[in-house]
């Protein structure tokens, strides 16, 4: 048994038993600090008597300890004590090669292999970090508990630099994929994906591990003060102070390229937005993603949503016509309301916009956006739809 300090990480390596405990005791408290972060990496074993230490170091220290890097039977050991209570004990993550695997997908957050015939990793970029990863797993697995149709996310990895999300490989092809290549079926499939986002907003979602989208946005809206002037504020506040919440689940990022179509059956994808909350905070965001750019900047639109500017028209027409019924005309007039209010939000939520570029965003809003005088939302305030 040894404790290293590791360029201020505390290492603990090898045995530790009653033989052991005193030093190892002595060693852990001559290093106590709070906050304490403890790799475990190379910890074999760890006996009773090693455990007695971790409470007396939780006595005399503030704030949280945390274990890394544990091995499986290293944290079964934490795990079966009740020591994961107490402290925070995260496991090593498993390594995957994927030299020489196919790319079968790409998106914003990454890109997508084929490791075999039954099993995915969804590699995410430099700088996406393991809780980031490990919160589209636990979303997309708390969306499959609760009945969403999704895949499989088995485990969280390391792939070289980067994290990944083990999932299961869906035999399928994306809605967009398959409209591009039958633009035919658009109205077809557009019906089915509103049917299935209908359904989504009937599903109960577990709240304790989901995030409150409502609650989410209005803390954006508030955060565009700095932005924009008092009204302007107000104007957007207004429109999600005014929806109720609700406990129903929202994918968030719904559009043709996060839907598969598998054997007849459509299933959702990419789901690290996931959240609870009021269906409009979904229908608004699929607005965004499908008809925002379809109309604003019609050359990119197949880029993010994989088919052009023409076929998301006609499949947004049906995904609200099959969404909405008889309100549909109603429905899409509040899809865009909603839509153009996230859009607004944009320098709040991505913290790449600075200076210059706030400025010239807010002024388009300003003139054709949810903020020009125009643009009339008092069919959110009327609506009884919901
Ligand atoms: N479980 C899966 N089975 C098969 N293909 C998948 C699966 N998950 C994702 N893909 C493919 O990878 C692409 C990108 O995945 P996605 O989760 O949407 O990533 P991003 O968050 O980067 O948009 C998808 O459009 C799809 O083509
Ligand atoms: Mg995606």
């Amino acid at each position: 048994m040894n404790v290293i300090n590791d360029n201020g990480l505390i290492k603990i390596t090898g045995r530790i038993d009653t033989t052991n405990s005193p030093e190892f005791q002595e060693k852990m408290l001559a290093f106590a600090c709070d906050d304490m972060t403890i790799d475990a990496s190379e910890l074999e074993y760890i006996s009773s008597a090693g455990l007695r230490v971790f409470l007396k170091l939780k006595k005399s220290v503030n704030g949280d300890i945390s274990l890394i890097n544990a091995s499986p039977e290293i944290y079964d050991i934490f795990e079966v004590t009740g020591f994961t209570n107490l402290i925070n004990v995260t496991k090593k993550l498993k390594e995957i090669d994927i030299t020489g695997c196919e790319v079968i997908g790409e998106g914003a957050n990454g890109k997508v292999y084929r490791i075999d015939d039954e099993t995915i990793i969804k590699v995410f970029s430099h700088g996406a970090g393991a809780d980031i990863v490990q919160q589209e797993r636990d979303f997309a697995r708390s969306a499959f508990i609760a009945g969403v149709p999704t895949a499989i996310s088995y485990d969280v990895v390391k792939c070289g630099d980067c994290y990944g999300a083990v999932y299961e490989m869906l035999n399928a092809q994306t809605v967009a994929a398959v409209i591009k290549s039958e633009p035919e079926r658009a109205e077809e499939l557009g019906k089915k994906m509103g049917a299935l986002l209908k359904e989504l907003h009937s599903t109960k979602a577990d709240t304790s591990v989901l995030n409150n989208m409502l609650d989410e946005y209005r803390k954006r809206a508030e955060g565009m003060a700095k932005y924009l002037t008092k009204e302007e504020t107000e104007k957007i506040k207004s429109l999600y102070f005014t929806l109720k919440q609700c406990d129903t689940v929202v994918h968030g990022d719904f559009h043709s390229k996060n839907v598969m179509l598998m054997n007849d059956e459509l299933i959702f994808i990419d789901m690290g937005d996931v959240g609870y909350g009021h269906p409009l905070l979904d229908i608004g965001g699929s607005y965004l993603g499908m008809m925002h750019l379809a109309e604003m900047n019609p050359d990119i639109c197949e880029k993010y949503v994989g088919i052009n500017a023409e076929l998301c028209k006609r499949t947004w027409k049906a995904i609200t016509d099959e969404y909405f019924g008889e309100r549909a005309d109603e429905g899409r007039k509040l899809a865009k309301i909603y839509g153009e209010a996230k859009y607004s939000l944009t320098p709040y939520i991505y913290n790449g916009m600075k200076g210059d570029m706030i400025e010239n965003f807010v002024n388009r809003v300003r003139i054709n956006g949810i903020l020009a005088d125009s643009f009339d939302i008092s069919l959110a305030f009327e609506n009884n739809i919901f």
